[in-house]
């Protein structure tokens, strides 16, 4: 029936009107919140790309997941910022018993009962050259990087994480960390797999000033996808679901809102995004510059996310999100 029987305008006139047929709503439950250990004590150093995002000494993160956990927000995800000295070729210290990452989930488990901590399980924080694993002849090594890569998630798990999630797009890597999970006795521990995790600049403030471990040389490409491509990530997203992987990821998120909607459409799965640091870093600047109202816009990113199909969306935003939710932010 056409106009003028239909009026679509009838259903916008006003925010009852709009809260009635919203279709997609953002709630707190769905945020996850990436946080960055650091070594030492009363450290809480802002990132300075990141800004509201810290590095954290264990102490500190404890306080930090606090907040988070008050907020509401049902889980954080967490990276090790080791010392320099403790990276070497093999990454041995990414599954040492008394790493960084091992000693912040224990503390963590300890003294912030009620938030699920969600571990990055890769290498590159842990290998001088910063690639996601074992090298050889400036080549990452795939099955050599899978038994460090299932060693660190078991470690991880010893530690009390409650959900792995390796990050370094290696081939086997759910199937590998699956396998070792179980012969330990983690057959409940969940994986959230960064399935379809493309080689994009956006990371760029993450490595620089996150996480310090910016490439010496190279690039991912030879295990990161091509953002030219999205039939490629369906087949990595297979994979990961024949795998065993519980929760799959795409990353970035905004500029890949195509790919989350055909992973929700193909596999209806349970479906994280990731709001990377670029894309943090670009509203955030926006916004200093006067140019965006950031809370806005953010409502605008977080509901566009769950409109295309995630489920869960990890980003730098979620303590101000959680925040303007408390405060009764509505963006309808
Ligand atoms: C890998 C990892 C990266 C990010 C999260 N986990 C870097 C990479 O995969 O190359 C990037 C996250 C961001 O930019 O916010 N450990
Ligand atoms: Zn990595």
């Amino acid at each position: 029936m056409a106009f003028p029987a239909t009026r679509p305008r009838r259903l916008r006139q006003n925010d009852k009107f709009r809260r009635l047929v919203r279709e997609t709503n953002i709630a707190v439950d769905d945020l996850v919140w990436p946080l960055f250990a650091v070594p030492g004590h009363g450290i809480r150093e802002e990132i300075s790309s990141l800004p509201g995002n810290y590095h954290l000494s264990i102490d500190c993160l404890v306080d930090e997941s606090k907040r988070a956990r008050d907020l509401g927000i049902p889980a954080i995800l967490l990276f090790g910022v080791p010392d320099p000295c403790d990276k070497d070729e093999r990454a041995s210290k990414a599954y040492c018993p008394n790493g960084l990452v091992q000693k912040a989930v224990r503390a963590l488990k300890a003294h912030v009962p009620g938030l699920l901590v969600i571990t990055d399980v890769c290498l590159c924080e842990y290998t001088p050259h910063a690639h996601c694993g074992i090298l050889e002849k400036g080549y990452l090594m795939n099955d050599a990087s899978l038994d460090v890569l299932a060693k660190t998630a078991v470690s991880h798990a010893e530690a009390g994480c409650d959900m792995v999630a390796p990050a370094a797009m290696l081939d086997g890597q759910i199937q590998t960390l699956r396998h070792s999970l179980d012969l330990h006795g983690y057959s409940n521990l969940p994986i959230m797999a960064y399935s379809a995790k493309y080689a994009s600049k956006l990371y760029d403030p993450f490595f620089k000033e996150g996480t310090q471990s910016a490439l010496a040389h190279g690039d991912k490409k030879t295990h990161q996808m091509s953002f030219a491509n999205s039939d490629e990530a369906m087949r990595e997203i297979a994979l990961d679901v024949e795998e065993g992987a519980d929760i799959i990821m795409v990353k970035p998120g905004l500029f890949y809102l195509d790919v989350v909607y055909r992973a929700k459409q193909e596999f209806q799965m349970p479906l994280a995004v990731y709001n990377v640091s670029g894309e943090f870093a670009m509203i955030d600047a926006a916004a200093r510059m006067g140019r965006l109202d950031k809370c806005a816009v953010v409502f605008e990113a977080l509901s566009c996310f769950k409109r295309a199909g995630a489920d869960i969306i990890i980003s730098y935003f979620a303590p101000m999100a959680a925040e303007c939710l408390e405060r009764g932010w509505k963006s309808f």
